[in-house]
């Protein structure tokens, strides 16, 4: 299913899952009680055109239309687990810039909104990388929209298996400044020595002082990959019966991986995690089910600082 020089569009393999998480994130803006303020999603998720997806962001499906009762894992789910992963990575933001930090990478962001709608200080540079075709389709489709960057935005059109920190330079990146890196759902998709080289170069880029948080694949390397696995086909199965043909496990890379934070740890930097079930708890969403996907000891996001 993967090749190591494949690339995509947002409505077809691994770009339709940046179109997936902002249906739920705009599902989530959306909902009565504002879950979050995306209010660019709906519109991106529209532009894409994916049918199931549009129907999934306005509300027009319900839970029981498209996941399984009592499944482990489905489209309402991932939704409120991205009402706290949103929250998490804005509140890292936050974080970082109150620091002084006015440089951020938001590695792999797909329909990521946050160049347009995070309150950025004075000076702030953001930087976005993911493929040719998704930075230029958000970027257009956002213009059309009227919006506005609330920082200087600058997108790096580059493939994060490959030699992305040319790339990123070239941009105007300043590796002497601090700066505030994300990886929001990204791990899965890159193989797992990529995943390594990618947190070695995200070091080298580094200046003392700067920040990474990151979604982890939890617990990698002890899940069991074949229970995931028939979780995750048999809530896709249910999205095939609704037109949207999305086989998301295949487009995962398999095979042992660093734990990131372990690895980032021992390059310097000083991670803490938050598990997916305590975010969850902290901002007062439903707990995950007692069958859920991964295990519930183990942290899901971490934010790291690198050494000064
Ligand atoms: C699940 S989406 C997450 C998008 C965004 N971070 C968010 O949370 O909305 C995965 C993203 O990773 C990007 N991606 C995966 N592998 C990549 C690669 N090798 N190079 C560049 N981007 C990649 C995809 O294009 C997609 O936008």
């Amino acid at each position: 299913m993967r090749r190591d020089d494949d690339s995509w569009d947002l409505a077809s393999h691994v770009g339709a899952t940046a179109t997936l998480v902002a249906a739920g994130r705009a599902r989530a803006t959306n909902s009565a009680e504002r879950l979050i303020e995306d209010r660019f999603a709906e519109p991106l998720v529209r532009a894409v055109g994916i049918e199931f997806l549009i129907r999934w962001a306005t509300g027009e499906l319900s839970a029981s239309d498209v996941d399984e009762p009592e499944a482990a894992w489905g489209l309402q789910r991932m939704t409120t687990e991205l009402v706290a992963r949103t929250r998490y990575f804005d509140q890292f933001f936050a974080d970082a810039t109150a620091t002084g930090i006015r440089q951020a990478v938001i590695l792999a962001s797909g329909l990521d909104a946050r160049g347009y709608r995070l309150p950025w200080p004075p000076g702030m540079t953001v930087y976005e990388i993911d493929q040719p075709y998704v930075l230029r389709f958000k970027a257009e489709t956002l213009a059309q929209l009227g919006a506005e960057p609330t920082a200087h935005l600058r997108m790096v059109p580059a493939d994060l298996r490959h030699d992305w920190p040319v790339a990123l330079l070239r941009g105007g990146f300043e590796p002497a400044l601090p700066t505030a890196w994300i990886a929001e759902g990204l791990f899965g998709y890159l193989p797992p020595e990529a995943q390594d080289r990618l947190l070695d170069n995200v070091t080298d880029l580094s200046a003392p002082a700067s920040r990474m948080a990151v979604e982890t694949f939890v617990g990698a390397s002890d899940l069991d990959s074949g229970r995931v696995e028939e979780i995750i086909r048999s809530a896709t199965r249910t999205w095939r019966d609704h037109g949207f043909h999305l086989d998301i496990w295949a487009l995962n890379y398999s095979g042992a991986r660093s734990e990131v934070s372990d690895y980032l740890d021992n390059h310097g930097w000083r991670s803490v995690g938050t598990t997916a079930a305590q975010l969850l708890a902290d901002h007062d969403l439903p707990a995950m089910p007692g069958n859920y996907v991964a295990p519930f000891d183990k942290p899901s996001y971490y934010t790291s600082v690198l050494a000064t």
